[in-house]
Order: structure tokens, then C-alpha cells, then sequence
């Protein structure tokens, strides 16, 4: 039977589970001429895909995506000069600069050594005061309202005020980096690559501002992030500008996920009345809806790898070189794995989810994640009761990639 999927497409985002169940169903290595892409739908198969970083690489465009046609080829080269240019570099040193998420074997080795240093389970532990301190701000500004916007006034600002302070940001600043990270993140979505656009502007100033800062660190560390990154001495020291994007890169992964997760967790629990009591009856339960909150709806719902030689999955041969979308969500959802898959179970096992990825490239930033989360839900929880939606329809984020709500507007409960 041939499914009809387009992995790169927006048109599952509202509930793209039953493709999914399609997808495993009947086509588990899916091939799609629109986005000359395989996607990868079973939880054994992505869980391979995830562990063979020899065959499936996490790499920048390769020269196939390079050469498929001059208009794309001619754009991207374009939009990586006027980026240099922007970010007064050279162009050499940016096309040289490593990535984390784009490294692969021992280079990607080298640097998750360093950059562990930062997230040690000791560093994360010592986060958790000032995460709970946040927590009740975030809860006592809700109350303040009658109406609230959950995402706005609680879900976003936890995470990026944590990361600010995380990595030294100065409190003069702390408000411009809230303001620098939701550009960057928004301009995500379609507007992703536009160098004119509201994001770079955003990430000009971003680096502005912390490229002295890194230098600052360098000749006087003190206790933070950046001086973690910049103090390690050996051959895979990181350069300025890898400091620079390797705070790029935790904007990106680490605040909008931590957002939708938030509101993921709610929302499920506003759809499932009886799940909300068993929490509310147990607060032990918090890390077990967190953790179902992962597996029911991840708030990262592909990865992309590229297959390093000729080969072939499920009988399915994937050329050399080919894009393979591994799609978390649907394996998270395979009721090979997860008994009832779809049923939203606070008290089910769910772990083994792979919504932080699996093998080298595991989230850096589970831990962290996590600590947030369970600060967060324990202060709202016991307001949800007498909460309820201002209006019935959901709207989802313009993203087939991320997963979570744009608004989630509550008001007392009538
Ligand atoms: C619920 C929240 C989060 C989810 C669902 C999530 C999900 C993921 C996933 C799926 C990956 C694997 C990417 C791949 O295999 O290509 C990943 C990697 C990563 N995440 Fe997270 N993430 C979350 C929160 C965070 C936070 C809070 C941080 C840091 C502050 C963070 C930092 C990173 C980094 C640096 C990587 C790259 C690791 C590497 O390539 O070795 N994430 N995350």
C-alpha cells in the first residue's frame, strides 16, 4: 500500500499521529520525491538510525543538496557571505567553525567533552533553587491576571531567564537576551534564512554583545557557563565564534522545546480531567506526566541524519549521501514499544520515549529540561482545577519539526 507523507510539509502539524500510525503500518522507510527524503517511522528502526552515526551522520547540507539546482546553491552561498559579512568574519572561519549538533565520531567527541563540563548533574542540581525561585515568580504573575496567556506569561520566560543567568548574561542585559532569543527562535519558521529578517537582526546583536564577554571570560573567568566553554585547555579548545554559536545553538534547542513542553503538559491535562487528578492527589506523579508529556506529544518531533554510504533499511535502499528524517514523535507512538499508544497515561511507563534524541547527539540539556519542567508543573499544578480555556480551539506552532501550542489562554473556571 503506498502512504501519501511528505515529512518537510505543514499539512500533519495539527495531528500528524495518524499518518504516523500509516506510516509504520504500511511504509516504515517511506521515500518522498517532494522533499527527496526517507522517514523512518518504527521506534526499533529510528532507535538504529539514532545509535549508526557511522551510516547516519548529523552533518551540514552536503554536496548533493549543494548541487541540486543553482537557485538554491546560489542562495545559500549568498546568505553565508552576507552572514560573514554581518558577523564581521571570514567567511573560511565560519564554513570552519565547528557545531556541536552538526559534528560527527571523535570531533563531535571532542567538543561534548567540553561543553559536559558545563551540564554535570552537580552544576544542573545547583540550578534548582534559583529554577523554583523563577517558578513562583512565573506562577505569581499569572495569579496577578484574570485572563493569562500561559505560554506568554509562564511558559516562555522560564527557560530563557534561565539560560540567560546560566551563562553570565548581566542583568542590564537579561532583557535584551529575552528579546534577542524569541527572534532568533521565531525567526525559525518561515521566515528561517532570511538575512534581513527580524532573527539576524537579533543575532547581530546577540554576538555583539557576547563576543567581548567571551573575551572578557577568557582573560578572567568566573563561575558561568561561558567561562566553562573557554577555560578548557587541548586541541579541541573552542574558538570565539564556536562559543558564540554554541550559545546560538542552546537558544535554539534548549528554550522553545523547554516552552512547549510546559505547554504540551497542560494542555494534555486540560483534555484529560482524570489524569489532572491523579497528579493533583499525588505530586510524586509530576515526573511521570513529564515524562508521558515527552512520549504522548514531543516537543521535537523529527531529526534529520544523512546516510553516509549505499544501503538499506527494511529492504528500502537509501542512496549515499540521501536526507533521512527520523521521526521521534511516530516512534514514540509505535504500539510495538508503548502498550496503547495514543491513550495519555500519567502513570504508565513511559520510559525509553526518544524525545531527546538517542546514542552521541542525546539533548545535552535533558537534565536541565527536566528540573525545569517539574519546577514549573509543581507551582501550577494546583492552580489548574479551577482554571479553564478561554476558547476551545488550539492553535499549533508553524513548525512540522517543533511541536507545541502558541497560546493556551485560561481563565478562572466558571
Ligand atoms: C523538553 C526540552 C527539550 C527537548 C525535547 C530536546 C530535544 C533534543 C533532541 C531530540 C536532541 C537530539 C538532536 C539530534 O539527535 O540531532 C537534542 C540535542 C541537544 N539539546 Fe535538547 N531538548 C530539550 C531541551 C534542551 C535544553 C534545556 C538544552 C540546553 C540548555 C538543550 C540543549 C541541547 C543540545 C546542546 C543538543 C545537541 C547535543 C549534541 O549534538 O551532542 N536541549 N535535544
Amino acid at each position: 500500500m503506498s502512504v501519501e507523507f511528505e515529512p518537510l510539509s505543514h499539512r500533519w502539524q495539527q495531528d500528524p499521529y495518524p499518518k504516523y500510525r500509516e506510516l509504520r503500518d504500511h511504509a516504515p522507510v517511506h521515500y518522498s520525491p517532494e522533499s527527496d527524503a526517507w522517514s523512518v517511522s518504527r521506534y526499533e528502526d529510528v532507535q538504529t538510525v539514532l545509535k549508526t552515526s557511522e551510516l547516519f551522520a548529523s552533518r551540514r547540507p552536503g554536496p548533493r543538496e549543494l548541487a541540486k539546482g543553482a537557485p538554491g546553491w546560489l542562495e545559500l552561498m549568498r546568505l553565508a557571505l552576507r552572514f560573514a559579512i554581518r558577523f564581521r568574519t571570514a567567511p573560511w572561519k565560519l564554513n570552519r567553525s565547528r557545531m556541536l549538533i552538526s559534528e560527527n565520531g571523535e570531533a563531535h567527541m571532542l567538543m561534548r567533552n567540553i561543553v559536559n563540563r558545563g551540564f554535570t548533574p552537580r552544576r544542573v542540581l545547583s540550578w534548582e533553587k534559583r529554577v523554583r525561585e523563577l517558578a513562583a515568580e512565573g506562577l505569581a504573575r499569572v495569579r496577578a491576571e484574570r485572563e493569562f496567556d500561559l505560554v506568554t506569561a509562564f511558559a516562555v520566560p522560564l527557560p530563557v531567564t534561565v539560560i540567560s543567568e546560566i551563562l553570565g548574561v548581566d542583568g542590564a542585559h537579561r532583557d535584551d537576551f529575552k528579546r534577542w532569543s524569541d527572534a532568533v527562535i521565531q525567526g525559525t519558521g518561515s521566515e528561517m534564512g532570511r538575512i534581513d529578517g527580524p532573527a539576524m537582526d537579533a543575532m547581530t546583536e546577540l554576538f555583539a554583545y557576547l563576543r567581548p564577554v567571551v573575551r572578557a571570560r577568557r582573560r578572567e573567568p568566573t563561575d558561568d557557563l561561558i567561562s566553562v566553554l573557554v577555560t578548557h585547555q587541548g586541541e579541541a579548545q573552542l574558538s570565539d565564534l564556536e562559543v558564540l554559536m554554541f550559545v546560538f545553538l542552546l537558544l535554539l534547542a534548549g528554550n522553545e522545546t523547554t516552552t512547549n513542553l510546559l505547554g504540551n503538559a497542560v494542555d494534555a491535562l486540560l483534555e484529560h480531567p482524570d489524569q489532572l487528578a491523579k497528579v493533583i492527589q499525588d505530586p510524586e506523579r509530576v515526573p511521570g506526566l513529564i515524562e508521558e508529556t515527552l512520549r504522548w506529544d514531543s516537543p521535537v518531533q523529527m531529526v534529520s541524519r544523512r546516510a553516509t554510504r549505499d544501503l538499506e533499511l527494511r529492504g528500502i535502499r537509501i542512496p549515499e549521501d540521501a536526507q533521512v528524517v527520523v521521526l521521534l514523535g511516530s516512534a514514540n507512538r509505535d504500539e510495538r514499544r508503548f502498550p496503547d499508544p495514543d491513550r495519555f497515561d500519567v502513570t504508565r511507563d513511559s520510559r525509553g520515549h526518544l524525545s531527546f534524541g538517542f546514542g552521541a547527539h542525546f539533548c545535552l540539556g535533558a537534565a536541565l529540561a527536566r528540573l525545569e519542567a517539574k519546577a514549573a508543573l509543581e507551582a501550577l499544578l494546583p492552580e489548574l482545577p479551577g482554571l479553564e480555556r478561554v476558547r476551545p480551539e488550539r492553535e499549533f506552532l508553524d513548525s512540522y519539526v517543533v511541536r507545541g501550542r502558541t497560546r493556551l489562554e485560561l481563565r478562572p473556571a466558571a
